[in-house]
């Protein structure tokens, strides 16, 4: 996708063949700043501190990470103390996990010598393979809002995201987003609820990347969307995930539950977006995901930039606070999942065509 119209990815390599670069998403979308990343360590700060986020995005830049510490050393101590670091920075997102295994496995049987080559080849594939998945996922997705856009009579498909699926999430093309920006290519007039979900608004990402592709976005309050869906002016909602669990069950960003509540008792399609990394079949069920609960002052706190781009902190409360930053959506709230294997309905279509 582009970025203030230069074609990018959200993460790139180095020419020296070492180091990576992301977007510091922390500093977005008030500041472009980039990042340079050549350690296991400075990768697994970078995922912990949230630089880099986004279920794929995070499984990318761990297997990244797990090849740069073995270019520093190759050997089998180093290799497990660096997926150890690696795997431990976010526990929710099973894309990590998933990556420094595919990784792990590779390599470990090979001499030291070639390690290091073998595994920047494989987080090189890791991301050509995250953008062609999210690329299929638009493909399978546009097809569901074509269908609503043929008796809308030419007024806009409105859909509600939440949190950021789109390409800061991922590699490229988002998961829940991409189908949205094929439908707006061919010209299918879309028009997208982007909840601002607090505490650490990624809807401000969400918002800030469709504004970029044109795509007519209105950035509401978390708690707006039940509303809108009750009054008719939500025709879908999409979303990404973190976990997919071997029955169905949907972990995503704080919040998706309720709005999967809301659209049940509304009767609007609730569609979950993953690519087959984000489906866990180890995991039963959502009550076994390990929920990350993050700093109490993300919520104690609101963060942005003053009117002279100074970055501020605001107090809300002195109170104590909870953070929890994923929650559950069981598996019959949800209306179907929008994959790279196409749109499959329920828990049993998920398994047969992800769990090989
Ligand atoms: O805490 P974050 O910002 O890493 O959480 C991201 C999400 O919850 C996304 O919705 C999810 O990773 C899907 S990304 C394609």
């Amino acid at each position: 996708m582009k970025l203030n119209g230069v074609a990018t990815r959200s993460l790139w390599f180095e020419e020296d063949g070492r180091s990576i670069g992301i977007f510091d998403q922390r500093r977005l979308p008030w500041a472009v700043e980039k990042i340079r990343i050549s350690t296991a360590e400075q990768a697994r700060n970078a995922i912990a501190e949230m630089a880099t986020r986004g279920a794929p995005l995070i499984g990318a830049a761990g297997a990244c990470g797990l090849a740069m510490a073995l270019t520093d050393d190759s050997s089998d101590i180093s290799l497990d103390s660096a997926w150890e670091l690696l795997v431990n920075a976010r526990p929710t997102a099973v894309n990590l996990r998933w990556a420094l295994e595919r990784v792990r496995t590779l390599v470990a049987p090979l001499p030291p010598s070639e390690r290091a080559v073998t595994a920047w080849k494989e987080a090189r594939d890791i991301c050509d393979e995250d953008a062609a998945m999210n690329h299929a996922i638009g493909v399978a997705g546009l097809e569901l809002i074509r269908k609503i856009a043929e008796r809308k009579n030419g007024n806009p498909v409105n859909i509600l995201t939440h949190c950021n699926a789109g390409w800061l999430a991922t590699i490229d093309w988002g998961t829940a987003t991409a189908p949205i920006y094929m439908a707006h290519d061919a010209g299918i007039p879309v028009h997208v609820w982007v909840d601002e979900t607090r505490p650490r608004n990624q809807g401000a990402l969400t918002a800030f990347e469709l504004g970029g592709h044109g795509v007519p976005n209105s950035y509401i309050a978390d708690n707006a969307g039940g509303l809108f869906m009750q009054q008719g002016q939500v025709d879908m909602v999409i979303v990404g995930t973190d976990r997919v669990t071997a029955n169905g069950d949907v972990c995503n960003k704080i919040g998706t539950c309720l709005k999967a509540l809301a659209a049940k008792a509304a009767d609007i399609p609730f569609y979950v977006a993953l690519p087959s990394s984000t489906y866990d079949v180890q995991t039963p069920d959502g009550a076994a995901v390990p929920i990350e609960e993050r700093t109490q002052d993300e919520v104690r706190f609101l963060t942005g930039p003053d009117e002279n781009g100074v970055m501020r902190r605001i107090a809300l409360t002195t109170s104590p606070a909870r953070n929890p930053a994923f929650d559950i959506t069981p598996a019959d709230l949800v209306t179907a999942y929008i994959t790279d294997k196409g749109v499959l309905n329920g828990p049993r279509e998920l398994h047969e065509a992800l769990s090989a």
